[in-house]
């Protein structure tokens, strides 16, 4: 507990010193104006099991989905994704950006900043795309979600969890209210399985509940990727026993 809030505390004090001064634009040209940034993280096993097929030996981490602002979506058509502006940041996007279900290759960062970088840029912190996915990076570090579960002795494993203690884990580290979705129980069965985690900042990306402001239902935060998973992911039901399926290695 002492570690966790040591824990947060650090992340909190490192983005306001690294966020002073910066400004942001009021209204996004679509005027889908935003209130929050959703730092979006993926069980690799679970998307894998979604999708049925592409995936070898996937990452036995949670891995990066994505930045998302909660509002907005495809500002900029007119702004392309531009490989060549990662190139320096390729090696840590590749392990902890990965595109689970397309192995080395761009499509999910081509993706992630046509529909949610462009919106994201609204923020001068966030208006290119290497400050973009640096940004998803270091935030993703900052939370390390991993050794916050892990800390909490919430592993994959064959026995079942109470969504309870896993948004307790987090709540217990940050003080904020993350978002976790599962993929619901099989007909006939009464299992759900752990497929995403969602801690959500303010646009000082300071960390912030994922459950206000209450209109958020007004649009679908799932992010569909031409992947059968859209439409198989839904906050879990806090009554349903939960999977966090171990990887499974091929
Ligand atoms: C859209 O992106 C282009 C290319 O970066 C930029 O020149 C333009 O100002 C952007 N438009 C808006 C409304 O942000
Ligand atoms: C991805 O690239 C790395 C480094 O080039 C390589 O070691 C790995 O085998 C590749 N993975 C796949 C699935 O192609
Ligand atoms: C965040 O949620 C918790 C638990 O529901 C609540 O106690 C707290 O006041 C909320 N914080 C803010 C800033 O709304
Ligand atoms: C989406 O999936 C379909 C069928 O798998 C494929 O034909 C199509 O090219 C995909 N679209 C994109 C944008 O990847
Ligand atoms: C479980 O979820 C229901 C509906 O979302 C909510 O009303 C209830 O308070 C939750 N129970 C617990 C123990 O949090």
């Amino acid at each position: 507990m002492v570690l966790c809030l040591r824990h947060a505390l650090a992340v909190l004090v490192t983005l306001v010193a690294i966020h002073h001064g910066f400004t942001y634009v009021p209204k996004s040209r679509h005027n889908q104006e935003w209130k929050k940034l959703i730092l979006t993280h993926h069980w690799p096993a679970t998307v894998c099991e979604m999708d049925h097929s592409h995936c070898k030996n996937p990452p036995k981490y949670w891995t990066l989905h994505g930045l998302w602002p909660d509002k907005a979506q495809m500002c900029n058509n007119s702004w392309p994704f531009e490989y060549s502006e990662i190139q320096d940041i390729l090696p840590e996007l590749n392990h902890y950006w990965p595109d689970i279900l397309h192995p080395n290759k761009s499509q999910l960062w081509k993706h992630e900043w046509q529909k949610h970088g462009t919106c994201a840029a609204s923020l001068e912190c966030l208006n290119t795309q290497h400050k973009y996915f640096s940004k998803g990076l270091e935030l993703y570090t900052k939370v390390d979600l991993n050794s916050v579960l892990e800390k909490s002795g919430i592993v994959p494993s064959t026995k079942y969890y109470q969504i309870k203690d896993i948004e307790n884990a987090i709540i217990g580290c940050f003080g904020v209210v993350p978002k976790i979705q599962c993929v619901p129980p099989h007909q006939g069965e009464n299992v759900q399985t752990l497929g995403q985690i969602e801690i959500c900042f303010t646009k000082e990306l300071q960390l912030r509940n994922c459950t206000e402001p209450v209109d958020e239902s007004l649009l679908s935060l799932n992010d569909p990727l031409n992947w059968s998973y859209n439409d198989d992911l839904h906050v879990c039901d806090n009554s349903t026993n939960t999977l966090y399926p171990p990887v499974k290695e091929l």
